[in-house]
């Protein structure tokens, strides 16, 4: 089987890693649109065209299922996607939402939601968390946190004053913590160190794995052999591929 795997840039690098590991494909072919990254601060019709435009390089790629790896992309481009293609698409945001229920029983828990501006402003997780019963839902645009990834930038100090700022107001520490970007996963450590490793972090590339087997059968390891992977890149494909190894330890 093969699976496409789309990212506004760099950061569904870790979702892709997290399929990877799972070996639920035979091949993968990821494509990120470095060149106009980042899409969490560009606005609804902008996001929707940039995504139809990935969407017609998948279609000459002949995937089975595409992958969203992106929150931005799944809070405002999926449904219009999906009535461009007969190809099966999966989103971030519900499979985030599934793996919060499947943590989180206490609805009464104090939930945090960090994204991008555009998934906050889309509301997309917090109405969905409310459908799903969930009272005390506090959500945070940390937009800072994406260049800060993508800059590789190890300096404590900076993530921690950032961390200061977007967190101060927070009253009661979260029960768990929604990472709704999925550039989020590479500071995951900071951030429950933060708040004293008392909550627990979803991560879209976890959820997306349960998610799949559970709404499509996509069994992890079902096959034995690493996947045949294919990096694409609207700029700067070797760029992509040096962050990959760096941050995930994939060769090519
Ligand atoms: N990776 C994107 C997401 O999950 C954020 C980066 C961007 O702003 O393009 O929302």
């Amino acid at each position: 089987m093969k699976a496409g795997v789309f990212d506004s840039g760099v950061g569904g690098l870790t979702v892709l890693k997290s399929i990877l590991d799972a070996n639920m494909f035979d091949e993968i072919i990821y494509y990120g649109d470095t060149a106009r990254v980042p899409y969490g601060v560009k606005d609804e019709q902008t996001i929707i065209r940039f995504s139809l435009e990935a969407l017609d390089f998948f279609a000459t790629h002949q995937v089975d299922i595409l992958i969203i790896a992106c929150n931005t992309v799944s809070a405002y481009a999926i449904d219009v996607m999906k009535k461009h293609t007969s190809i099966p698409i999966v989103g971030v945001i519900e499979p985030g939402v599934q793996a919060l229920k499947n943590k989180i029983s206490n609805k009464d828990d104090p939930i945090l939601v960090i994204a991008t501006k555009a998934t906050i402003a889309s509301k997309q997780y917090q109405n969905k968390l409310q459908l799903n019963g969930y009272t005390s839902i506090q959500s945070l645009a940390t937009g800072l946190f994406v260049p800060i990834v993508e800059e590789g930038i190890e300096d404590e100090n900076i993530l921690k004053a950032s961390m200061q700022y977007y967190f101060s107001s927070i009253k009661q520490t979260p029960q768990a913590i929604i990472l709704g970007c999925t550039h989020f996963p590479l500071i995951a450590p900071s951030i429950e160190k933060f708040f004293a490793h008392k909550s627990i972090l979803i991560h879209s590339g976890e959820a997306i794995i349960d998610y799949l087997w559970k709404n499509y059968q996509i069994a992890p390891n079902t096959t034995s052999k690493q996947a045949k992977l294919d990096l694409y890149a609207s700029s700067d494909v070797l760029a992509l591929q040096k962050t990959a190894h760096k941050w995930l330890g994939i060769n090519f």
